[in-house]
């Protein structure tokens, strides 16, 4: 076979052209020629193994676009899982997303490519903290932000993620017919989510460590540079963000903002590589702004997972006990309908009064 441009021959060139297209303002044509190998490896592997590759919205644009089966936020990727009839599921994300998924598919293989991807708002939190404040508030109903260990989600009525916090909330407030609910460990998202709804909230101190980086001085800074940009943020950012902000969501309701809104000039306030991951999808658009990444996503790459399948590791285990309780949080929240938006974090000009008890 010929070798085409960047030392590629032509099949494998001709093969991987449409994520090149993609990816192409992030990968330089030095690094090209081995992604172009691994993705074309990790596919085939994928089908051998009968495995499905379940990628986050921050993966990097090569995974994103070149072996991500199905590409998300976290409620999309717990939603996929439950559903994939795939033997293997290989989690392209953090160690939490590996258990939801395991949780919701214990029957199936379920590999993450490197065990420390883990995430400070999973780490901020144990099962015994959680058994605590269900002593100090009994009667509560608990909701854990999907960002949490098994073993937390096992002593939790209803997860929740920032595509759905608001609905769940309200929904648990009204299912336990209490006027005050425990929703932890995300301190941000917590306060945000006060700020949409009348029912009162009781928080954790954890925090994301890529979120909370932003500052209100940041987006004054951005709208200087770029007055016709309009900013997106994610709910784990502090409070000033969201309301500086035109927009707050998920990574797929801000997906879904770019996509159906078209700007002209974007600021994404969230993990670096979302914007990247878009961009592939919406030409036209400029994402303009800072870069904050995520440490533990970005322990994931194409050679690990490559190495993953090759050799059907690191599996992640729940133990059954933990399965069946942590499952029933969970299910529960993925049986609710889906919000008539993708989040209503929209309405950031129109806050109640914040009243959040941290614990
Ligand atoms: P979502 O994709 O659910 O918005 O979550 C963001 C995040 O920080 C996941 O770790
Ligand atoms: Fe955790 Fe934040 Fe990283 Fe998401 S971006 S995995 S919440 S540390």
């Amino acid at each position: 076979m010929a070798d085409g441009v960047f030392g590629l021959t032509k099949d494998l060139e001709r093969e991987t052209a449409g994520v090149w297209a993609k990816v192409k303002d992030h990968v330089t044509p030095l690094e090209w020629p081995e992604q172009a190998r691994l993705i074309s490896e990790i596919n085939r592997l994928k089908r051998e193994r009968d495995a499905v590759i379940l990628a986050h919205n921050y993966m990097t644009p090569e995974i994103f676009h070149g072996v991500g089966d199905y590409v998300g936020d976290s409620l999309g990727l717990a939603k996929e899982a439950a559903r994939s009839d795939a033997r293997v599921i290989v989690q392209a994300g953090v160690h939490f997303m590996a258990e939801t998924s395991k949780i919701l598919s214990p029957e199936k293989t379920v590999l993450i490519p490197d065990l420390r991807a883990g995430c400070s708002l999973a780490s901020s939190i144990t099962g015994a903290d959680v058994r605590l404040i269900k002593q100090r508030y009994p009667g509560l109903p608990v909701i854990t932000y999907v960002n949490t260990t098994a073993e937390v989600k096992a002593e939790t009525d209803i997860c929740c993620t920032s595509a759905n916090a608001v609905q769940v909330v309200e929904w648990a407030a009204k299912e336990w017919g209490v006027d005050r609910v425990i929703l932890i460990p995300d301190e941000f998202l917590a306060r945000n989510v006060a700020a949409q709804t009348t029912v009162g909230i009781i928080a954790w101190k954890g925090h994301c460590e890529v979120h909370k980086r932003f500052t209100a001085q940041d987006i004054a800074d951005m709208r200087d540079a770029w007055p016709d940009a309009e900013v997106l943020a994610h709910p784990e950012c502090p409070e000033e963000i969201l309301a500086a902000s035109d927009f707050a969501g998920s990574t797929a309701a801000m997906t879904d903002y770019v996509e159906q809104r078209r700007p002209r000039r974007v600021v994404l306030i969230t993990e670096c590589s979302m914007a990247s991951n878009i961009k592939g999808d919406v030409p036209g658009v400029d994402f303009v702004g800072p870069c904050n990444l995520c440490p533990h996503m970005k322990r994931i790459t194409l050679q690990n997972i490559h190495d993953c399948l090759v050799n059907l590791q690191f599996e992640v285990t729940v133990p059954e006990e933990m399965i069946a309780r942590g499952r029933l949080a969970v299910q529960r929240m993925i049986d609710l309908p889906s919000p008539a938006v993708p989040a209503r974090y929209d309405i950031v000009k129109a806050r109640h009064h914040v009243d959040v008890e941290l614990i």
